[in-house]
């Protein structure tokens, strides 16, 4: 018999057998098997140009069992209820009933964003399955890329599962080899850990030392991780594994089972350790594997937003992206603070009288200094002024489980609401409202509508929220079921308003902003302000895109020009780990529709001539061409900015200098440039000499090619304007 026939024989019988479904990405270079294993547990493998990325892994979900107890009356009907009940296991014993595929190709434009069109195209397989025994229906639906996996779980309408709770997924990512990982530990209450880099074996060793101090923090398991979770194999190809359209779910994080290196997926649990309140019909969210050979696919893949759905806002034209100026990084260094008085070891909301205490003389949101910073946003062209520490409450704002901490209308008498709005008006400048809720949820929906309709009120169209310190109803955690729905509630009512959210300490993102673009912002992993805490590493800004930013902007605050934080507080001994070029790379290495420049006025007026790139560059795109990629040591990419075609690049390195080999083929064919370039002299170093740089000015085509030197923590800027003339 000639060897195919067995070989075409024997895949029949297994595939038969196991009913097994087969899918390829679009391009062909991926493919995914789903099978029933053993007794009937859902199985998928996914390869890229052949080789294993995802090795045989199981799906499915641990259910809570009501047990007897809470099976009550003798009916047969209450009886055959209290059976189903006791079922736990949602990821055996299943059969395949209906298998669907289809295939789904279209763009979209997006309201902001690095590109100005994306393509969404897949091959989508639907497996429906049947639970023997239990009679219990459940749909896994995977759909493959160009540039990865996504899945998720559907629980159509049925009678045997309508409500049920979630006791742990049980989803399975495993990989193929000791992958090297960039990752930061699990935690049910905060993202903003420096990343380690260390093969998945030795994740365990390096736990306890990964584990850096937060005011909130819940750490799970000694092997447990964060996505989104960026590796990359032996043989060179890079995976990312994270989450899509994250609703009424809590957050996943993965625990790593380090002697068979297989990722399990570990749900933020609720108060009472629960891990989803789920009722059919319920999809989860999507479970994403982007897989390239190049870093830079990873960067560019779209894949994330691409599983969300379409926005729901139908008209967007109040949704602005923003470069913004505020009275904060005064308070993050300890110059100034967010509190007016020091009269008080503690306040509360109606019954402290603001006006009858003395000021502290410290207190940054003052009439006159909030002008200084409007009067900076206006000459320079900045489009918004966020204040912080405008309102009553921040004298003892967080630590002692206060319910009620802010009501975020009442100012503070030495912050002038209406002067301000006029003044700000009058010079063309937008106001950026600041909501920390100090993690008090419920106290926060309390006064939500108040507090937007305060901002419409005086004209304020941008909220940054905050959760620091420990959630509200006391117990729950910040990623959890409830407290994500708080954040997409938020979203939602400030949409209602016409207001733009830009949340801090909130889940990580997701592709949401797809649905709600208003969410213009998210902090959600170790921003800026970690520079003034002591300090992040210097290749920490090469691993956020890889990472944090695959769900979606980061709110990082860059533009920090003055690296000696004792300059601005003698107490403060921590130092900014960048060299300035580095500081102007960000603003285009970390895609964000919305940026700051985060110094103080009287830093950007000591270095007008660097200041001056933060002025040009855009914040919207038409393109973006990824040129220079590798997760841990650099990433280089150049953008074309929405309405005026200028073309901006920015390079960012990390722990060693280097010299970054570009060709300037993006820009438009035939067509002359000067290119300023803003880059770390010869002798820049992040830590010995950071705001060592030099500006020069040079002519270019599509055809030229640039070498530029990169410091320790370094990086270069340039910004492209057409030559005059031919
Ligand atoms: C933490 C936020 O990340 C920071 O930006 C803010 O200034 C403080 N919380 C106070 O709300
Ligand atoms: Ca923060």
């Amino acid at each position: 018999m000639p060897k195919f026939f067995i070989t075409a024989l024997l895949l029949l019988f297994f595939v038969g057998f196991s009913q097994a479904q087969e899918l390829k990405s679009p391009n062909g270079k991926f493919s995914m098997r789903f099978s029933l294993q053993g007794n009937g547990v859902p199985t998928y493998t996914l390869t890229y140009k052949g080789k294993q990325v995802i090795k045989p892994s199981k799906l499915g979900f641990e259910l809570i069992t009501k047990g007897a107890a809470t099976a009550s009356g003798g009916s047969d009907a209450n009886m055959e209820q209290k059976a189903v009940n006791l079922q736990g296991s949602l990821h055996d014993n299943f059969t395949v009933t209906d298998t669907k595929t289809a295939t789904f190709n279209e763009t979209w434009n997006p309201v902001w964003g690095e590109v100005k069109t994306i393509r969404n195209h897949y091959n989508e397989l639907a497996v429906t399955m049947n639970q023997k025994g239990t009679d219990r229906q459940m749909v896994v639906r995977f759909r493959l890329f160009d540039d990865g996996l996504g899945f998720r779980y559907e629980f159509p309408t049925q009678k045997n599962l309508t409500y049920f709770v979630i006791k742990e997924e049980r989803t399975q990512f495993g990989m193929a080899g000791d992958h090297t990982a960039y990752w930061i530990a699990g935690d049910y209450d905060t993202q903003e850990y420096d990343y380690t880099t260390s093969k998945l074996s030795e994740i365990r060793g390096i736990m306890a030392k990964a584990v850096t101090n937060n005011l909130s923090q819940t750490t799970f398991s000694p092997t447990g991780v964060q996505t989104s979770l960026m590796m990359k194999t032996k043989d060179g190809v890079y995976i990312n594994l994270h989450e899509a359209a994250l609703i009424d779910y809590p957050a996943m994080h993965l625990n790593l089972d380090d002697k068979n290196l297989v990722f399990e997926s570990w749900l933020t649990p609720d108060a009472q350790g629960a891990k989803g309140y789920m009722q059919a019909p319920r999809s989860t969210p999507w479970r994403t594997v982007i897989v390239s050979d190049d870093a830079r696919d990873i960067l560019a893949s779209k894949m994330t937003y691409n599983l969300n759905e379409p926005s729901k806002i139908k008209d967007t034209s109040w949704i602005k992206p923003t470069k913004y100026v505020g009275v904060w990084w005064e308070m993050i260094t300890g110059k100034s603070t967010w509190s007016y008085t020091n009269d008080y070891p503690t306040v509360q909301l109606g019954i402290t009288d603001f006006s009858k205490a003395k000021p502290n003389g410290t207190h940054g949101a003052n009439t006159a200094n909030v002008k200084r910073y409007i009067d900076f946003a206006a000459k320079h062209g900045f489009d918004g002024v966020l204040v912080e520490g405008w309102n009553v409450g921040w004298e003892d704002w967080f630590g002692n489980s206060k319910d009620y901490v802010f009501d975020f209308v009442t100012p503070y008498p030495d912050f002038d609401v209406k002067g301000i709005r006029d003044y700000a008006k009058s010079k063309g400048v937008k106001m950026i409202m600041h909501h920390e809720t100090s993690s008090s949820v419920r106290n926060y929906e309390r006064h939500m509508d108040k507090a937007y309709q305060f901002m419409k009120d005086n004209g304020y169209d941008a909220v940054k929220s905050g959760y620091v310190g420990n959630i509200l109803p006391r117990g729950e955690n910040h990623y959890s079921q409830w407290i994500v729905n708080h954040y997409q509630y938020a979203i939602e009512k400030a949409a209602e308003y016409k207001i733009m959210v830009n949340a801090h300490e909130a889940v990580r993102p997701t592709g949401v902003a797809r649905t709600w673009p208003n969410l213009i912002g998210n902090e959600s992993a170790r921003g800026t302000e970690y520079q003034s805490f002591g300090g992040s590493k210097p290749n920490h800004v090469t691993l956020l895109p890889f990472t944090r930013l695959i769900g979606g902007p980061m709110d990082y605050t860059p533009g920090i020009f003055e690296m000696d934080l004792s300059k601005l507080n003698p107490q403060n001994k921590s130092h900014v780990n960048s060299t300035l070029a580095n500081q102007l790379a960000l603003y285009l290495t970390l895609y964000s529709p919305l940026q700051m420049a985060a110094d103080l006025p009287e830093n950007y007026d000591r270095f007008a001539d660097a200041f001056q790139f933060i002025k040009d560059v855009a914040v919207d795109w038409d393109d973006s061409k990824y040129l220079e990629a590798e997760p841990g040591e650099y990433i280089t990419v150049a953008r074309k900015a929405k309405g005026t075609g200028q073309w901006f690049l920015g390079s960012v390195g990390g722990n060693e200098a280097r010299t970054s080999n570009i060709k300037l083929d993006f820009l438009d064919k035939g067509k002359k440039y000067v290119a300023t370039i803003y880059a770390d002299a010869k002798d820049a170093h992040y830590k010995t000499n950071p705001q060592a740089y030099n500006i020069r000015k040079v002519n270019v085509t599509s055809k030229s090619k640039l070498s530029q030197f990169v410091a320790l923590g370094g990086g270069y800027a340039i910004s492209f304007v057409e030559a005059p003339g031919k």
